[in-house]
């Protein structure tokens, strides 16, 4: 575990509660300070409750990354305001109306309507070797469109998934789910840490990754 928290994310006091935050323009209600620092909700993000809970997620100020799921920009606004180039991936025109909003304020925020099940749609439009692709998909399948966007990782780059289990299988229980998801992710990555994130996110495992050298391509 580690208690370090990237270059640019802070415990502030807003409430007189002490919080996660960045520094940047509010996206979703959130609390502001004196002195542009914005309150950021785990409850509302699953990389939020990552750093709750004190996950070592090696990502870093200036870090480039692809997110994957960025839907109306709660968790990636938080990201770009610490991280270099943030490339993020959205494939519901609705809410990525919204991101364009949140990118104005934010020149290295780069919203792209595209599917990440589909990576090669985008390729040409992501720098390669990034340190980090964070993945919230609400969708079936989610080790596979992490497999698939291994290729955007540096080797020693990281994986910081959610899975959702209720995406996988509404019935089935969530610790097989999270099994089968680990196994199929085993195929291109080392597993570094997991943790249920309940306090914050029902049915939601946390999984820190690096990619694995020796694994073939994906499919
Ligand atoms: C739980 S929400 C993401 C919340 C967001 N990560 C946050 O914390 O602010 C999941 C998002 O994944 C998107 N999604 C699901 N399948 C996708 C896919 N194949 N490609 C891109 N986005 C997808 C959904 O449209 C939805 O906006």
């Amino acid at each position: 575990m580690s208690l370090t928290l990237p270059v640019g994310v802070e415990r502030r006091r807003f409430d007189g509660r002490e919080r996660l935050a960045t520094r940047g323009e509010p996206v979703y209600g959130e609390p502001q300070d004196a002195d542009g620092w914005r309150a950021w909700d785990a409850g509302r993000s699953k990389l939020g409750a990552m750093l709750e809970l004190e996950m070592d997620v090696g990502l870093d100020g200036g870090d480039g990354v692809l997110y994957l799921g960025a839907a109306s920009g709660t968790t990636v606004s938080h990201v770009a305001d610490f991280a270099g180039p943030t490339y993020a991936v959205e494939f519901a025109p609705r809410p990525t109306r919204d991101l364009l909003s949140v990118a104005e304020s934010r020149p290295n925020l780069f919203p792209l309507l595209k599917d990440a099940r589909d990576p090669e749609t985008y390729a040409h439009v992501v720098e390669g070797d990034l340190d980090c692709v964070v993945q919230d998909v609400a969708t079936r399948g989610q080790a596979t469109v992490a497999l698939r966007n291994r290729q955007f990782l540096a080797p020693d780059g990281r994986l910081l998934a959610a899975i959702k289990a209720r995406s996988e299988d509404v019935l089935d229980d969530p610790e097989t789910v999270f099994e089968d998801a680990l196994d199929e992710l085993r195929e291109g990555y080392e597993i570094l840490e997991t943790r249920r994130l309940d306090r914050f996110h029902d049915d939601h495992l946390a999984v820190v990754a690096e990619p694995r050298a020796d694994a073939a391509d994906p499919r």
